[in-house]
């Protein structure tokens, strides 16, 4: 096996760095691994935008993020619908959850401040992200979750920092790294 061979069956078939990486996600346990493998390469001020359609498994994803991130399981991940944004903690990390599908209008983005929260070092977590990308301050790395023809998820960057967040992603999947810390799915919660 060379050394850029997947080892495990969710490893993505994209090698080069500058090119969207494809993760099978036939389980809910390969989400939560894509989501382990993620969550130690992400810095503050990240942008992370989440797109795929209604129940493509975008919340699913941040709460298995989260949860790798540190935030304690007292502390409920779900859906911001109706208030926009949450605001979880992990660790010395803050983070922001949001949910722009009910959003009006770009104005009602400046109202919840979350450009204000990314340039004060919190991550960004953004479901429906993708029309706001910009005026969330640009170079994001989009997780797009797909359920057809089979569940997965493309990765893709828009800047130099996503992108080169992708390619850390693309190593840490083939080298393995994700075996390591396993959680059953139970233990993402809500
Ligand atoms: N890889 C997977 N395999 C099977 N089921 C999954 C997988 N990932 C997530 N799910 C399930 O998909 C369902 C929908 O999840 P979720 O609420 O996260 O969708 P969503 O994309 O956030 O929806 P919305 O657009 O309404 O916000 C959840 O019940 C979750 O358990
Ligand atoms: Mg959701």
């Amino acid at each position: 096996m060379s050394d850029r061979a997947p080892r495990w069956p969710g490893a993505p078939a994209a090698g080069d760095s500058d090119r969207p990486l494809r993760v099978p996600l036939a389980t809910r346990r390969a989400t939560i691994q894509l989501a382990q493998a993620l969550a130690p390469i992400l810095s503050p001020s990240d942008l992370v935008i989440l797109e795929g359609c209604l129940g493509a498994g975008k919340t699913f994803f941040v709460r298995a993020l989260g949860r790798a991130l540190g935030v304690p399981p007292s502390e409920r991940i779900a859906s911001p619908t109706f208030a926009l944004v949450h605001e979880l903690s992990a660790r010395a990390l803050r983070i922001a959850h949001a949910d722009l599908y009910r959003l009006a209008d770009s104005s009602e983005l400046d109202q919840l401040g979350l450009r204000e929260l990314r340039d004060q070092g919190a991550l960004l977590l953004v479901e429906w992200g993708a029309p706001h990308e910009s005026a969330l301050g640009g170079d994001a790395c989009r997780v797009t979750l797909e359920l057809h023809p089979a569940r997965a998820a493309c990765v893709t960057g828009s800047g130099s920092g996503s992108w080169g967040l992708i390619a850390r992603l693309d190593e840490a999947l083939r080298a393995g790294r994700i075996r390591r810390g396993l959680r059953p799915p139970a233990a993402v919660g809500a």
